[in-house]
């Protein structure tokens, strides 16, 4: 049973750095499991490897030994073409810089992922944008551009960007890092309730509220990762 909940699993996954001058070792052979509706929390000193975690885990960096297998598909077996399309449709970014198109009004942003996915009906488009920035609290802030919105307003209209294409697997790096505490709390919520939801929530957090909402929570360290007792 356990098993049909695996949405990603690392075998044995090892990253170095590599140019002409070092080689740098950040992750040593793990070996893991990411499972629907769970909140995973990544905690680690900075430097340790959770951003470089977070980007294999994403598929945006493909350059590691071992066996990364998404739904059962071994990824070094994919073509770009494949992988991107994985990370469309089943994964969701936010970043601690929230990374929204300044020049793009709110709904704008969220309706850009939308464009490339043909699952997607165009009519349907503009209405499922507005359901979703409905859903992260900006209804009334849909016609707002990012300068004319707050940090934590931001960071929800890319929660709603990154539910965009209704991805299982949701990345977030550090993503209350430039947030005050009210507004942490609300996106620590609403990562909360897509877990629960059923989605597969991994988070890279120093915030000791994290781990009230974490299911799990590891420690990469030592090029490792060690669970930690909550
Ligand atoms: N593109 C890169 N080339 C070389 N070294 C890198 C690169 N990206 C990160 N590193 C190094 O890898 C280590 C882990 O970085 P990172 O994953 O960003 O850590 P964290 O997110 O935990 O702060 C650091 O020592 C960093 O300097
Ligand atoms: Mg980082």
């Amino acid at each position: 049973m356990e098993k049909e909940k695996v949405l990603i699993r690392l075998e044995h996954i090892t990253k170095n750095y590599v140019n002409k001058h070092h080689n740098i070792l950040v992750l040593d052979n793990i070996s893991i499991d990411f499972s629907k509706q769970k909140f995973y929390l990544i905690i680690g000193h900075s430097g340790n490897g959770k951003s470089t975690l977070i980007n294999i885990l994403g598929l945006i960096d493909s350059k590691f030994e071992g066996n990364y297998l998404i739904y059962g598909n071994e990824v070094s077996t994919l073509n770009n073409k494949d992988l991107a399309k994985i990370r469309m449709q089943h994964v969701g970014f936010i970043f601690q810089d929230f990374y929204l198109d300044p020049y793009l009004k709110a709904i704008e942003n969220v309706l850009v992922p939308m464009y490339i996915n043909e699952n997607i009906l165009k009519e349907s488009r503009k209405s499922k944008a507005i359901e979703l920035l409905d859903k992260v609290g900006l209804k009334e802030r849909i016609n707002h551009f990012p300068r004319e919105l707050s940090g934590g307003e931001q960071q929800r209209v890319a929660i709603a960007r990154a539910l965009a294409n209704d991805p299982d697997i949701i990345l977030a790096d550090e993503p209350t890092g430039n947030l005050d505490s009210t507004n942490e709390k609300m996106v620590f919520e609403q990562l909360k309730k897509l877990s629960k939801d059923g989605k597969c929530v991994i988070v890279v957090s120093h915030s000791d509220l994290a781990k009230k909402y974490a299911d799990v929570v590891y420690e990469l360290d030592d090029h490792k990762l060690y669970e930690v007792k909550k």
